[in-house]
């Protein structure tokens, strides 16, 4: 890793939270930021959490549904184990069929929330990587149509770029309010940027 890059994430304000308050990632506070202001995820709730390593956003989301509720979190990388029952990881692919079959077969009912943080590995080639995130928030949502309960949510990571607005229609088409959010933990240099869709409507087959 590169020097001024290790130094830089030392000064992050959000990287020394993290350590501090043991969250497993500082990405766990877009999640909080984006939850405290729309109210997505309630206590008694099944979640989703796709691309979920190392679990920064599973320990936000497992306080916010205790006990009552179920999370499953999806990565190609292995994820610690959560001593709670009712927190399961796999290791899986979110764009096989395979995976999918997986998560409908743990999931103890329909999803009420399911959440996407995926992302590719950067290149640096801007347009490869833009393209490659759409691709990733893309299999999130059919993913969501396939796991999710009418009225259910959807929130993902997504970065700026030409195929943007596409997805967002998208994504419109499909939940009766889509908002577009930049939490303030997310570093206002990176073109990431989530998008929340809320309240899935029933379409016809
Ligand atoms: C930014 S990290 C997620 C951080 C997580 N939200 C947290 O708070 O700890 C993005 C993750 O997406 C995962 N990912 C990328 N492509 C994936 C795919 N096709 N299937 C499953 N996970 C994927 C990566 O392995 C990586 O762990």
């Amino acid at each position: 890793m590169p020097k001024a890059w290790i130094q830089d994430r030392k000064r992050d304000y959000y990287y020394k939270k993290a350590r501090e308050e043991k969250y497993r990632s500082r990405a766990s506070y877009k999640l909080i930021q984006a939850v405290k202001k729309y109210d997505f995820i309630k206590y008694g709730d099944v979640v989703i959490d796709l691309g979920a390593a190392p679990g920064g956003w599973i320990q936000v989301a497992k306080r916010i549904i205790g006990n009552k509720g179920f999370i499953l979190g999806v990565d190609l990388k292995p994820i610690e184990p959560f001593p709670q029952s009712y927190v399961r990881t796999i290791v899986g692919d979110m764009t096989e069929r395979e995976t999918l079959e997986q998560i409908l077969e743990l999931l103890p009912r329909k999803a009420d929330v399911v959440i996407s943080d995926a992302s590719p590995n950067i290149s640096g080639i801007w347009e490869v990587d833009h393209a490659r995130q759409i691709d990733l928030a893309q299999q999130a949502l059919e993913i969501s149509y396939e796991t999710l309960r009418p009225h259910g949510n959807f929130f993902v990571k997504a970065f700026q770029g030409d195929l943007l607005d596409d997805f967002i229609q998208k994504m419109r088409k499909h939940f009766q309010t889509v908002k577009i959010i930049k939490p303030a933990a997310s570093r206002a240099k990176s073109s990431e940027i989530f998008l929340l869709g809320l309240n899935l409507r029933q379409l016809p087959d």
